[in-house]
């Protein structure tokens, strides 16, 4: 398919917006080939053409920059970026042409409530509302249901004291789940590297010791940490508690996958303080458990939750998501009600992002025509479902690529938001990051600058020392 724009300033938030109404297409702009769109930025207007043959109804969108209208009878509230209003057009005129009404209106980032918080806190509720919905054009239960988020993580946000949190990434699997979009290696592939990460992890955070005072919160994810040996496991754990000292904060590890936790790591993790785990079940039906290739089933996974409470553990995390293949509406309701009867302090549910190469997707189209009719019953009940429970949203993300262009939602119980989960959407405070693949985050004032570390575990560990440096570099400058 192709595009025709006179600015190329716009060319690539115009491509990447265009991939909601078209994901399976191959989007370009070549001025020498017959478009689809043809957008005009002029002084005065911006303008959106449909070029094709198969539709019959109003073609094209016009907006007056001085007047402010979209056509006659459609009003900017506040003055919005033009790209904003550009993909406003878009939305209007291609939901028309290919059907496709996005929920999320002219958002394609992954933090929308992350601009809800901006709005809410420069505009006030109302305003804020009318601001997503007219010129955002956000679907109105999202905008409630983002005002509602905004609600809750005002009491954590609030006070401004100068804190940040750590996170330590461990990017080990036992094996690889079909669908996961997460960068992590099978410890079979990984020989050395497995047995001398711990170490040299526990060296770069030695390194940097004093990223572990005026701690917010700790996260140790991944990957799945807990798929580390017991020895590694508890090594790093005391190597943790020996910096942090006895400070008491919200500290998280991804335990994850049921076949990978054991009664000595969950002693360990009991003994230096963690207080917040994640056991993820993913779905309740066994059949999808096998057909995912997650090397447990359910009863294994209520087995584990069990052996946690055993052990003393009051906070537990649950995640599933919607959208695994083969699974209908029905499928999700019976996980959900299954998961209400172990009582996790929180549940995160996300929506399937399709990524590319997965061994899952062998027939992208397919794959997608059959969810789509699916995925919006499946938000809509487990919505349902959480609010009867009493649980409130607390946290809200996208992914690329998601089916349907939805959302990952974080439910809680009163009281049991994660801290570090807000603050990541959030972006409000620094996040110092230790281990392959993990992404430091520094906040001054406005400014948020981002540092990678190599996603390559072998990489990683060859330049541990250069890494060390440039890493005091970063965070001293
Ligand atoms: C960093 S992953 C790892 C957690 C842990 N290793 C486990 O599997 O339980 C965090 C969560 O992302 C979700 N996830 C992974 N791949 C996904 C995908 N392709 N689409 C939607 N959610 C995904 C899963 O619910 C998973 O529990
Ligand atoms: S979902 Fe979790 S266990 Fe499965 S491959 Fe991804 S990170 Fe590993």
């Amino acid at each position: 398919m192709n595009i025709r724009i006179n600015q190329t300033q716009y060319s690539t938030e115009v491509l990447s917006y265009l991939k909601v109404f078209y994901p399976l297409e191959k989007i370009e702009i070549n001025l020498n080939h017959q478009p689809l769109y043809e957008i005009t930025i002029g002084s005065s207007y911006i303008e959106v053409v449909y070029c094709g043959q198969d539709y019959s109804g109003e073609i094209r969108k016009r907006y007056d920059l001085e007047s402010k209208k979209v056509d006659e009878n459609q009003y900017i509230t506040y003055s919005p970026k033009e790209t904003i209003i550009l993909k406003g057009m878009l939305y209007d005129l291609c939901s028309k042409v290919t059907g496709i009404v996005p929920t999320w209106g002219v958002l394609t980032g992954i933090r929308p409530s992350k601009l809800a918080y901006k709005l809410y806190e420069d505009y006030g509720q109302q305003y804020a509302t009318l601001i997503l919905e007219k010129n955002y054009k956000v679907n109105s239960n999202k905008v409630k249901l983002l005002m509602r988020i905004v609600e809750v993580q005002k009491h954590f946000l609030a006070d401004a004291l100068s804190l940040h949190s750590v996170y330590i990434g461990i990017p080990f699997c036992p094996t690889r789940c079909s669908y996961c979009s997460f960068t992590s290696h099978e410890i079979k592939t990984q020989g050395m590297a497995y047995t001398q990460y711990v170490d040299v992890l526990i060296r770069e955070m030695e390194a940097r010791k004093e990223a572990f005072k005026y701690l917010r919160s700790i996260y140790i994810g991944g990957g799945t940490p807990t798929s580390l040996t017991e020895e590694d496991f508890d090594k790093l754990l005391c190597k943790i508690r020996e910096l942090m000292g006895d400070q008491d904060v919200e500290f998280t590890v991804e335990a994850g996958r049921a076949d990978t936790i054991t009664e000595n790591k969950l002693l360990s993790m009991r003994r230096y303080g963690v207080n917040r785990i994640s056991i993820n079940p993913q779905t309740m039906q066994d059949e999808t458990l096998t057909n995912i290739g997650r090397g447990h089933n359910v009863q294994t996974f209520v087995d584990c939750v069990q052996m946690a409470r055993r052990f003393g553990f009051d906070y537990i995390n649950m995640d599933i998501i919607l959208g695994l293949p083969g699974e209908k509406v029905s499928d999700v309701e019976d996980t959900i009600r299954k998961i209400m009867k172990l009582e996790p302090e929180s549940l995160t549910i996300h929506t399937m992002a399709l990524k590319r190469g997965a061994r899952l997707i062998q027939d992208e189209k397919t794959y997608r025509k059959l969810m789509n009719d699916q995925i919006d019953g499946m938000l809509q009940i487990s919505q349902k479902i959480m609010d009867e429970a009493g649980y409130s949203a607390y946290y809200l993300y996208r992914q690329k690529n998601m089916i349907g262009n939805y959302e990952n939602v974080g439910y809680c119980k009163e009281g049991y938001g994660c801290i570090y989960n807000i603050h990541t959407m959030e972006e409000k405070e620094s996040i110092v990051a230790f281990g392959a693949g993990a992404i430091s985050k520094k906040v001054t004032g406005d400014r948020l600058v981002r540092k990678d570390h190599p996603k390559d575990v072998k990489t990683y560990l060859d330049n541990i020392d250069e890494i060390i440096t440039a890493n005091k570099l970063f965070w001293e400058e």
